[in-house]
């Protein structure tokens, strides 16, 4: 399944849900992401957390995730969220969560 999307400005982030699935579009300085909306230590969702270059910090404990690879650092959670690709047109993003 794909969704088309707005772009969002820049160091924001947006909770979506795509087929059923927590996403969050991140836009950090201009590239857009989409992750996983949950921290894989305690299972919060991951939208109130700052973007600071291509990581997000989760909001409870403070774990930074990779938003191009999700991969977690620190060493609360060795475990990676998931990423989703996007295709960007114009002002149009499509998330594709096909195959994930
Ligand atoms: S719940 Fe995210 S770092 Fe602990």
């Amino acid at each position: 399944m794909t969704k088309t999307q707005k772009k969002i400005p820049e160091n924001t982030t947006l909770p979506l849900i795509i087929d059923g699935r927590k996403i969050l579009l991140c836009n950090a300085n201009g590239t857009h992401y989409a992750i996983e909306n949950n921290c894989s230590h305690q299972d919060t969702p991951l939208e109130r957390g700052r973007i600071r270059g291509n990581f997000i910090c989760c909001p409870l404990h403070g774990v930074r995730f990779n938003l191009e690879t999700g991969e977690p650092m620190g060493q609360l959670t060795k475990k990676a969220i998931q990423t989703y690709p996007i295709e960007e047109k114009g002002d149009l993003l499509t998330i594709n969560i096909l195959n994930i």
